[in-house]
């Protein structure tokens, strides 16, 4: 269950002979390579699937290895790091001219997060050299919040997975950009007004315009990777609002393999129709969320409908943020 020091150092040799390891953190698993390698980071890009203009953020052991990514380490961000790291933050700010550009999609910025997880961190001190970490899903598929996820998409002989147990968080870190005027890029635990107080400043929220608009086919993304179809399962998957439920089930279309629901608030569902039963608090909501889409992805049904979540400011929203994306049309 847990990783044994031979598995890091294992993980190390790797990483310094430019392959890819597989990395627990507190928000989901990372698919790492060192970040100065172009080689292993192409690399990444290509176990991924991931278009080549959709940049990696880079994971560090501190605002120390930080300072070696980012052309300035700014008061703000240090003010961030104190109030956050390790933990589920990643800051935007210009990138150092030794950062090769395939890390950023050609961009002129970097996205820097130190992790808040032993084993994430041990290979960081290890290694002592940053790390790229995408999410450690093929593109546009359900995160990674337990080891068995990573090892379900991923070959051995291509991803050496470290073991770290179910992630504790569950969702994707809060990306804030500081490189102009203060924006968070993707919303996380971390909400825009926990970022405000501690800059003095105010730090404005994503439109979720984005949802609507296709993504640009050269460039780097304007808003990487917020792009309306993320996070998705295999199966079709859409919301629904609570009332309308049993007059979705009713559709003759469900009738021979049946929808998976996921819900919070346990309403009647009767075969064909099976219920993921979700929990009512957005910390163990947003725990449980990927694996959830997964087991009801596994269960190959005609349609998975989710409940769509309390509009409620903070982590719903974020959670929101991502069941729009999970069930965005493909
Ligand atoms: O919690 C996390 O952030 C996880 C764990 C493994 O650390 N990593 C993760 O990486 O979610 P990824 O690549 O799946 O998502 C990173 C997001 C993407 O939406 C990407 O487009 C955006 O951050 N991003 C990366 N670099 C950026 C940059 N320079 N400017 C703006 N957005 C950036
Ligand atoms: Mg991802």
């Amino acid at each position: 269950m847990t990783t044994s020091i031979p598995d890091i150092s294992a993980a190390i040799d790797r990483l310094r002979t430019g392959g890819v390891v597989a990395f627990p953190t507190e928000t989901v698993y990372g698919l790492g390579a060192d970040a100065f390698n172009q080689a292993a980071v192409r690399r990444v890009f290509q176990l991924k699937g991931r278009p080549a203009i959709n940049p990696l953020i880079v994971h560090v052991s501190g605002p120390e290895m930080a300072t070696r990514v980012v052309a300035e380490w700014t008061d703000d961000a240090a003010a961030l790091a104190r109030a956050f790291w390790p933990g589920p933050l990643t800051i935007v700010l210009p990138k150092a001219d030794r950062v090769p550009a395939i890390v950023t999609a050609g961009g002129p910025t970097v996205g820097v997060r130190c992790p808040d997880h032993p084993v994430a961190l041990a290979l960081l001190f290890g290694l002592g050299s940053p790390l790229v970490g995408p999410s450690a899903n093929l593109s546009g598929q359900i995160s990674p919040t337990d080891a068995e996820h990573v090892r379900q998409s991923f070959r051995p002989e291509d991803v050496l997975v470290l073991e770290g147990g179910p992630c504790r968080t569950g969702i994707e870190s809060t990306v804030v950009s500081l490189a102009d005027r203060a924006r968070v890029l993707r919303r996380g635990m971390i909400a825009a007004g926990e970022i405000a107080a501690v800059i003095g400043r105010p730090v404005a929220e994503p439109s979720d315009v984005g949802l609507a608009t296709a993504a640009p086919s050269t460039g780097p993304l304007p808003s990487p990777g917020q792009l309306p179809r993320h996070y998705a399962p295999r199966s079709p998957a859409r919301l629904f609002d609570s009332p309308d439920l049993p007059a979705l089930l009713r559709d003759p279309a469900l009738a021979q393999r049946g929808a998976v629901v996921i819900a919070y608030d346990g309403p009647p569902v009767t075969p064909p129709h099976r219920l993921i039963r979700m929990p009512r608090d957005p910390q163990d909501y947003a725990y449980q969320m990927y694996a959830a889409l997964r087991e009801a992805d596994a269960l190959k049904p005609a349609i998975i409908l989710v409940q769509r979540p309390p509009r409620d400011p903070g982590l719903w929203e974020a959670i929101s943020d991502r069941l729009r994306r999970a069930t965005s049309p493909a």
